[in-house]
């Protein structure tokens, strides 16, 4: 849709200062609030707008993923999560944000065939790995060496071509796994696991965290196929931090796997994608301290502790995470199927329960529309799995990375993007002379 066919009428402003009054487009998306085009507004006015965090603001024109955070509701194409997470696997999800449309048979073995054909690292990125100190945080090992792709592949890829875009989008999806596997095996001490493409894509991953050189994983598909819903619940998920991250750092035509690093970095922060590895911290917390749980309710009620119930509270979502409910659902089954039997598990999902259960009976949880995310139940399912607590967010960014692709891509490829560059509300000193150092 081109910005004229999406303008359906105006918004007039009225400047109370000057009495001056213009008039801005107002436009229509498919679904979703309608959008007031601000951009000739400092050409008329000559005035900024100011929204930090992004409160009111759409950055850009996308197709990808709309969420509808009063419903609920999430969808990639159109498609509800729902049906995708039933019916759906990662890979297609992938193609999905890729290509826009769901694929045929043969489109479908083409992308997996390709994707196989990408899973290898290059045997000289393994070095890479040495350089890290063991007990990096695996995030700090991805954000490393998914940047470091970029000396691999620069010179020979031009971004402005929509097949070397999608090069780069199949090489990501592909060596994510691997790359995220071995940050694991590096900090274990244990030898890499190369990829075996007679596995699907799920099942690869558990492959080559779990596998040894003398005895391979026998790779329990129950659990393959919860990874991959999680996987495909984490796929994409419109403007967020790290999106945004990348589209912004992709703006200015830099290498994309120096983009996506730079997404990989954003998502790290407990706010966003370390709230599954913060979630599990709180609850092993609760558990140990013997304090009942109305003591940290209180506590992430009270402005002056900067404790906040991960896991809890969302910046779209002011109802049920759609996310959150299929996890919370798959989290149940795990337990009951008796796969996993630690009891610390069962233990850590009685008190996210309880905790669920408290929250949305309090007044304070209650109005400001406080539900469980997608990272509550995710952290104790990947527990469940043998996953350890510091790969977390790995996984979410393993999910995520054909999300910021598909973003990516659709940015390049979008003759009306710009670089990214806000302005900004300065509060600073105005002009002054330089005072000599005696005058200081
Ligand atoms: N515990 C206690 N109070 C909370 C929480 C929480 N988890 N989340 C929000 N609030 C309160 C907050 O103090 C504020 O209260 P008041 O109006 O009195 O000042 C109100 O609710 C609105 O919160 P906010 O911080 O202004 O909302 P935001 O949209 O800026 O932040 C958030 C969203 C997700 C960062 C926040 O809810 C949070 O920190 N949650 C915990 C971390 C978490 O679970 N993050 C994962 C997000 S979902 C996965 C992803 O997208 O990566």
């Amino acid at each position: 849709m081109s910005k004229k066919d999406a303008t359906t009428n105006t918004v007039t402003i009225t400047d109370n200062r000057t009495g001056k009054q213009i008039e801005l487009d107002l436009l229509k998306p498919t679904c979703g609030p309608m959008t007031i085009d601000v951009t000739s507004l400092y050409k008329q006015l000559g005035y900024f707008t100011y929204d930090p965090g992004f409160m009111s603001t759409a950055s850009c024109w996308s197709k990808i993923t709309y969420l509808d955070g009063d419903k609920g509701v999430l969808e990639y194409r159109g498609y509800p999560i729902e049906q995708l997470a039933e019916k759906s696997t990662f890979l297609e999800t992938c193609y999905l944000l890729l290509h826009g449309d769901l694929p045929k048979k043969d489109e479908m073995e083409k992308f997996e065939y390709d994707i196989k054909h990408h899973t290898m690292l290059h045997e000289q990125l393994l070095r890479f790995y040495s350089g890290f100190r063991r007990d990096s945080h695996p995030m700090a090992i991805m954000v490393g060496v998914v940047a470091a792709l970029s000396a691999f592949y620069h010179d020979d890829e031009d971004i402005h071509d929509p097949q070397d875009r999608m090069n780069a989008a199949h090489r990501l999806i592909a060596k994510m796994p691997t790359i995220a596997a071995w940050s694991y095996r590096y900090a274990m001490g244990m030898p890499f696991i190369y990829p075996d493409n007679s596995l699907d894509f799920s099942e690869n991953f558990l492959h080559m965290m779990f596998s040894t050189p003398c005895e391979k994983y026998k790779v329990d598909p129950l659990l393959a196929k919860a990874l991959d819903i999680i996987l495909i619940l984490h796929a994409d998920h419109e403007q967020n931090a790290s999106t945004s991250t990348v589209r912004l750092a992709g703006s200015s035509q830099a290498n994309p796997f120096a983009v996506l690093a730079s997404g990989i970095a954003s998502l790290w922060g407990p706010a966003h994608g370390g709230a599954n590895e913060a979630v599990i911290r709180m609850l092993t917390e609760i558990n140990d301290s013997g304090k009942p749980l109305s003591d940290f309710i209180d506590r992430a009620k009270d402005k002056k502790d900067r404790f906040r119930l991960m896991g809890f509270g969302h910046r779209v979502y002011k109802n049920y995470d759609p996310r959150a409910k299929i996890i919370r659902k798959i989290c149940h089954q795990m337990l009951e199927s008796g796969q996993c039997t630690d009891p610390k598990h069962q233990k850590l999902l009685d008190t996210a329960m309880e905790l669920e259960k408290i929250a949305r009976e309090d007044d304070y949880f209650v109005s400001r529309n406080l539900y469980p995310n997608v990272d509550f139940y995710s952290g104790i399912i990947f527990l469940g799995m043998g996953i350890p607590l510091n790969m977390f967010t790995v996984l979410f960014a393993v999910g995520r990375s054909v999300g910021w692709v598909a973003q990516w891509n659709e940015m390049m490829a979008d003759p009306q993007t710009k670089i990214g560059r806000p302005r900004q509300l300065f509060t600073g000193e105005a002009t002054r002379e330089y005072q000599e150092f005696e005058e200081r």
